[in-house]
């Protein structure tokens, strides 16, 4: 898109391709091709788009992609107002390449609280692999953040909002503190999408996140994507991507791409849905504490009110009486579906047992997250139904409030990391 366009029209009509327009009228929606490979007229043809000018697709797991990938792409790129993107086969997929790309051997990497998964790959990837060195950042606040790096400390890697603490980072300062470093800063923001959190106006240098949940919002399709300026994009398209493969399938891209077009209107509604949830359980006799930016008493509420436009659909709090009372009150839900993803129109529950299942219960609390913790993607059905029903299960369950623990194991420690086994 050559011109600037507000979000709703960027979302809609934003991500026509290189391959765009190839019939004499225009599908209003984006046609799927589902074709693995491309033919060339001539094997000179073939040759010439590698060594050459022209730019055809070859086949969709190299970088020369496939036709629908490459619309998702460019209306991410509308999207986000970035260079380049570059679209893979899930969240996991474009956070791995953008690490092992900027990491190597020797290297050390910063990461906030960020996803399990994502300290997953700095500890058995980059670490046992690849020897690169972690340190996890427990402060939240990053005026603590020169105290984590080293002199051969190369990326700082945030979630905002993490998942599932809902931690809140000072992205301005931290680019800040990293660039005078010369450290990239990599931003995972699938909780926040780029309706909330406009990170490269904060000098954020990549966006790796998922695709799968609020930017595709049905549930219905797995994607990542890597976003950044071209030549970083391109590396990664020419480098790592086609040797691991982990390539979106087309039908998957379509399915985001579509979703995208309402993603100016869904995000808004997740917010004021998860603000009304978060509000009301707060002032709930049975939940000890609730974690949403949105609300006052969020230790970074007035960073966050500064720093995006709307504070997200997820949100988490701690029944009171521990692991037994939030496995009670979740299985008490009648409209929460218990399950892992989040982002989608249905509203989603998941337990810190269940997300942190392959951690102890002592790395759990260390991490931040304490036992009767309940993480909330809250969905875009009507507020009020919600609540009541989230009433109805609290009203159900018996609270022991001996159980209730709030304060952090090791809380004010500067270097610990959780013992991660590999049950996945
Ligand atoms: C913050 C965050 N980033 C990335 C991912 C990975 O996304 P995907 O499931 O698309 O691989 C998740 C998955 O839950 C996540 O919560």
């Amino acid at each position: 898109m050559k011109e600037k366009y507000g979000p709703g029209t960027t979302a809609i009509h934003g991500g026509h391709g290189p391959y765009d327009r190839g019939l004499p009228t225009d599908s209003v929606v984006a046609p799927i091709y589902p074709s693995t490979t491309f033919a060339f007229d001539t094997v000179e043809d073939h040759q010439n788009s590698i060594f050459g000018d022209l730019v055809y697709p070859m086949y969709t797991r190299a970088a020369s992609g496939n036709p629908t990938i490459r619309i998702l792409e460019s209306k991410l790129a509308d999207l986000y107002g970035a260079e380049a993107v570059l679209a893979t086969a899930s969240g996991m997929a474009a956070i791995n390449y953008t690490l092992m790309h900027l990491l190597n051997t020797g290297d050390h990497v910063v990461m906030g609280r960020c996803y399990r998964l994502t300290h997953n790959i700095a500890q058995m990837i980059l670490g046992d692999k690849m020897g690169v060195d972690y340190t996890l950042m427990l402060s939240d606040d990053v005026k603590d953040l020169p105290k984590y790096l080293r002199d051969n400390t190369k990326v700082l890697m945030l979630d905002i909002p993490s998942n599932p603490m809902i931690t809140v980072y000072d992205l301005e300062e931290a680019v800040k503190i990293a660039h005078e470093r010369g450290i990239t800063v990599v931003l995972d923001e699938t909780c926040a999408t780029p309706i909330n959190l406009r990170a490269f106006d904060m000098g954020v240098d990549v966006i790796a996140n998922s695709l799968t949940k609020y930017m595709c919002g049905h549930g219905d399709a797995v994607g990542g994507a890597i976003i950044s300026n071209a030549n970083f994009v391109q590396a990664i398209r020419k480098g790592l991507y086609p040797r691991i493969g982990a390539a979106i399938s087309p039908f998957n891209a379509w399915l985001i791409h579509q979703g995208l077009k309402t993603l100016h209107l869904r995000m808004p509604r997740h917010n004021q849905n998860a603000q009304a949830m978060a509000t009301h359980l707060e002032g709930h006799p049975k939940v000890a504490r609730v974690y949403y930016p949105g609300l006052a008493s969020h230790p970074q509420h007035e960073l966050a009110t500064r720093m995006m436009s709307g504070f997200g659909g997820m949100m988490s709090f701690v029944v009171k009486g521990g692991d037994e009372a939030g496995t009670a009150l979740t299985n008490k839900l009648k409209l929460g579906k218990i399950g892992t993803s989040f982002g989608q129109a249905e509203t989603m529950i998941e337990t810190g047992w269940m997300s942190h299942y392959e951690w102890s219960i002592e790395d759990r609390v260390r991490f931040g997250i304490p036992p009767g913790f309940v993480r909330v993607s809250v969905g875009l059905e009507d507020a009020d139904d919600l609540i009541a029903d989230f009433d109805q299960a609290l009203a159900q369950i018996e609270i022991d409030d001996t159980k209730t623990i709030l304060e952090l194991v090791g809380a004010g420690e500067l270097e610990w990391k959780p013992t991660v086994t590999t049950m996945e």
